[in-house]
């Protein structure tokens, strides 16, 4: 497995698209797992899956776990929620991702969040970009076609203009072979391994279910992708902003170092990560300290390799001409002092007030302090009418 060519490919588009169908069709697991997602019949955290695509004896490609065939590549996929409230938790899937499937239901066509999510893409640099049109089962084929050159007709000028647009029914099981086709074109991006890592921290866990013995309790584990760099079994780690803490009405964070136990990409363990797809990692961390996303948003690196943490920062931003979450299509306002902003980095996302503006740069205090990474693209949102809407993009300087 380690062998196969691996990318982590993200599920993106709007609410009830047929995002976690489609994923379930490709990897055999059902990614809406949480309490809430199964009552309500909607993603909220990001689902991993992931599947070998292997070409049958029919020469179709296929990810079914019985099929003869060549395994040719290894996909970790992320499924990310399409809910209008959910833009930052889409966001930090689309840090890890390095190709995207945008999923447009045929029924309903482009909506609000297609917009958003494939800004969002487009914002994160990722430009491997498939466009699947589900649920042609539910049009007629005049109705499929009609929608089909709607879609090409949005994508124009975007990042996604020559992506392939390929009509399927998740559902049904119809063309997912041309999908995998497609994501097995996608040229592997080239990786750095030779820099300190970067393991961007999506979601955390603490694996042992209630009443496990003691000596059998495994250690918290991490969830998400190495940027760059290698990791293997044994290393020390250390994990910024880290842990969180209140003292009197104020938040501190402190460094958490660890060391890593074990790592798993799906089903298997491996003893060494480089990057491409998704992890999971078990640290020797109390699961207390990992459960339910306590680090998501944090970054893991090898001890003093990552900077200081920090609260204050300067940003170039660039501002969209209009806020694409919704149906008004509203002009973008200009940034006001006193504001307050979501920021969207990595994996994490904070809220800040902006302190000063001059021309496109900016200066921010945040509620929760970041890793400053030079480069990092920041997804910036404001709040309309009670909702986060994306509204540009910003980098640190
Ligand atoms: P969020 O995560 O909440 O954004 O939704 P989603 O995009 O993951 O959609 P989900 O996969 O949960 O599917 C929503 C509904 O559409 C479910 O009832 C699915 O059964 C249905 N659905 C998904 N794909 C198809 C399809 O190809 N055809 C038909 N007829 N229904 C589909
Ligand atoms: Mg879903």
């Amino acid at each position: 497995m380690e062998s196969l060519p691996t990318i982590n490919v993200g599920i993106v588009g709007h609410i009830d698209h047929g995002k976690t169908t489609l994923l379930y069709k490709l990897s055999g697991k059902w990614t809406d797992t949480h309490s809430e997602e199964l009552k309500r019949g909607i993603t909220i955290k990001l689902g991993y899956a992931d599947s070998i695509v292997k070409i049958g004896e029919d020469g179709k490609y296929t990810t079914k776990k019985d099929a003869v065939g060549k395994p040719v590549r290894y996909i970790t996929f992320v499924d990310a929620p399409g809910h209008e409230m959910l833009m930052a938790t889409m966001l930090s899937g689309a840090a890890i991702m390095d190709a995207a499937i945008l999923v447009v239901a045929a029924n309903e066509g482009i909506k609000p969040q297609t917009k958003e999510h494939l800004v969002a893409l487009q914002a994160k640099k990722i430009k491997n970009i498939i466009v699947v049109q589900n649920k042609i089962d539910l049009v007629t084929q005049e109705q499929a076609i009609e929608n089909y050159k709607k879609i090409k007709e949005f994508l124009k000028g975007t990042i996604a203009e020559n992506a392939p647009v390929i009509p399927v029914s998740a559902q049904q099981e119809i063309n997912l072979d041309k999908i995998l086709e497609q994501l097995c074109k996608i040229e592997i991006p080239s990786r750095n391994t030779t820099d300190k890592p970067v393991f961007l921290i999506a979601r955390s866990f603490d694996i042992n279910k209630p009443g496990t013995e003691l000596s059998k309790l495994h250690g918290g584990v991490l969830g998400g992708a190495l940027k760059q760099g290698k990791i293997k079994v044994g290393d020390e780690l250390e994990i910024k902003p880290g842990y969180s803490y209140k003292k009197q009405n104020q938040f501190y964070y402190q460094t958490v170092k660890t060391k890593i136990v074990s790592i798993q990409q799906g089903d298997n363990k491996i003893e060494e990560a480089i990057p491409g797809g998704s992890l999971a990692i078990e640290t020797e961390l109390d699961p207390s300290l990992t459960k339910a996303d306590a680090l998501s948003g944090c970054i893991a690196s090898t001890s003093g390799a990552l900077p200081e943490i920090t609260s204050e920062i300067k940003l170039k931003f660039n501002l969209f001409k209009e806020v694409l979450g919704t149906e008004t299509n509203d002009k973008v306002a200009e940034l006001k002092t006193m504001e307050m902003l979501m920021l969207s980095i990595n994996t994490s996302t904070t809220v800040g007030t902006v302190k000063k503006v001059k021309g496109n740069e900016a200066e921010l205090s945040l509620k929760i302090p970041i890793v400053p990474l030079k480069g990092d693209s920041i997804g910036l949102a404001r709040n309309i009418g009670g909702h986060w809407r994306l509204i540009g993009m910003a980098e640190i300087v």
